[in-house]
């Protein structure tokens, strides 16, 4: 098989990644992008900037053997439908341009029918003939990419033809190796399971937040509890950390758009809205817990460790720690910040946020602190340290880094998460 991919979106986290694999098994790959950006910088072949007049697109694609779509599908802004228009652009691009048989893979997450949708678009000037769609989702996490990649639980392979999917069989022939599984399915069945994953990990978190409100109120341990339940291979212990709820570019979003979709066909998702609805008043619910500890007034401030949606990243989209940042400022109590990576994008998204070079001087002065993500550099606090910056020794340790013991001992009142 000749080699030549191209990949729309290639810019992007998922995409960037996408690329690297690709180069790696000795593809030809070209990228176009609106924008460049820090993943990509220097390693392909790239086209960055208006997709649609870029003259180059005609010759990549008429040369490719794979184009990959891996554009962003944000939610839109009044509706919780995921923005397809990224797709839409790509797929007249497509149309105009295909010469030679060529399969088109949506890697992005795109609501059930949309691939079909981008085939139709493709048939108003190409023959169904010269060309294949399929869907064939990712899922990667941010901060563990690269090893998602290399060992992915699985790959599911939706198509129409048995030539495309032989086709992404041989693309992911070195995954035999680890004996990863294929799931080979229908367009429409690969789309359903890229959303029902993601929603289900978040109704998992869902879940067990709501289990550790019930183990404050009944003095159990949440940390215990997810342990005992884990256990039961039919449960699984992942994505039973409770905390102050989930966040970042695709739970959020993938909820909203699953269950909007099964509005769309009157379907009764009651579960999604309401792990939705949950999620987004818990980081008002955690700062009532916090105001309801003890009196802050004008004069108080908080230091809020942690602002990324998770460690090892410098994502803050649907950051619950800045959510958390912002109800405590209209409850005008300062905020002093620190985080490990993401401060640049956080001072972008709320300047009036106080920002400090470390854990230690963000503490100097403040009534409180807030572990707010879990980043390996607060694991081991020098906490004997911090009680000499600080005025009042309260930790609020929203993702159950440290045993409340051992806080407690060195006079700190410490709250945790369900314990
Ligand atoms: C998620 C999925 O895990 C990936 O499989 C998927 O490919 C990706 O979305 C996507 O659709 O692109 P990601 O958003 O990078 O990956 O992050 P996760 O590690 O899943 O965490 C999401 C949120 O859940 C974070 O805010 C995290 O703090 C929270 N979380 C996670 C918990 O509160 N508790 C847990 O036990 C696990």
């Amino acid at each position: 098989m000749d080699k030549n991919v191209v990949v729309f979106g290639g810019s992007g986290f998922l995409g960037s990644h996408v690329c690297d694999k690709l180069m790696e098994s000795g593809y030809n790959v070209t990228v176009f992008d609106k924008n460049e950006s820090k993943f990509i910088k220097g390693k392909h072949n790239i086209v960055i900037g208006d997709i649609l007049s870029e003259e180059k697109v005609g010759k990549a694609v008429e040369n490719a053997n794979i184009v990959f779509i891996t554009v962003g599908t944000p939610s839109r802004r009044i509706e919780d439908e995921a923005d397809l228009s990224a797709i839409w652009d790509v797929s007249h691009e497509l149309a105009k341009n295909i010469k030679n048989y060529c399969v088109i893979v949506t890697k992005s997450t795109v609501p059930v029918g949309t691939t079909k949708k981008i085939k139709k678009i493709i048939e108003t000037k190409i023959s169904s003939e010269n060309f294949g769609v399929v869907s064939n989702p990712e899922f990667l996490r941010e901060g563990s990419a690269i090893n998602d990649f290399m060992r992915p639980d699985r790959v599911v392979i939706g198509t129409e033809s048995k030539k495309s999917e032989k086709l992404m069989r041989d693309l992911y022939r070195p995954l035999n190796l680890i004996e990863t599984p294929i799931v080979s399915t229908t367009i429409e069945t690969s789309e359903v399971i890229k959303y029902a994953s993601n929603s289900f990990l978040a109704t998992k978190i869902g879940f067990i937040n709501q289990v550790a409100d019930l183990c404050e109120a009944v003095g159990a341990n949440v940390q215990d509890v997810a342990k005992g339940m884990g256990i039961d291979k039919r449960i699984g212990a992942k994505f039973l950390h409770a905390g102050p709820g989930f966040g970042g570019s695709c739970f959020p979003k993938d909820v909203k758009a699953f269950a909007a979709t099964a509005k769309k066909f009157n379907i009764n998702f009651s579960i999604l809205d309401a792990v939705k609805s949950s999620n987004e008043k818990r980081p008002q619910m955690i700062v009532k817990k916090i105001l309801d500890t003890k009196k802050f007034d004008s004069n108080s401030s908080i230091a809020l460790l942690g602002l990324s949606f998770k460690p090892n990243t410098d994502d803050i989209r649907d950051s619950t720690s800045l959510k958390i940042a912002s109800i405590l400022q209209e409850n005008n109590i300062k905020v002093n910040c620190y985080d490990p990576v993401a401060m640049v994008n956080a001072q972008q998204h709320n300047k009036t946020l106080n920002f400090f070079d470390s854990v230690y001087d963000a503490c100097e002065g403040v009534n409180a602190i807030i572990i707010g993500t879990e980043w390996n550099e607060f694991r081991a606090l020098n906490f004997t340290k911090i009680k000499e910056k600080i005025k009042d020794a309260i930790i609020f340790d929203l993702r159950n880094i440290y045993r409340p013991s051992e806080l407690e001992e060195l006079g700190f009142l410490y709250y945790g998460i369900g314990k």
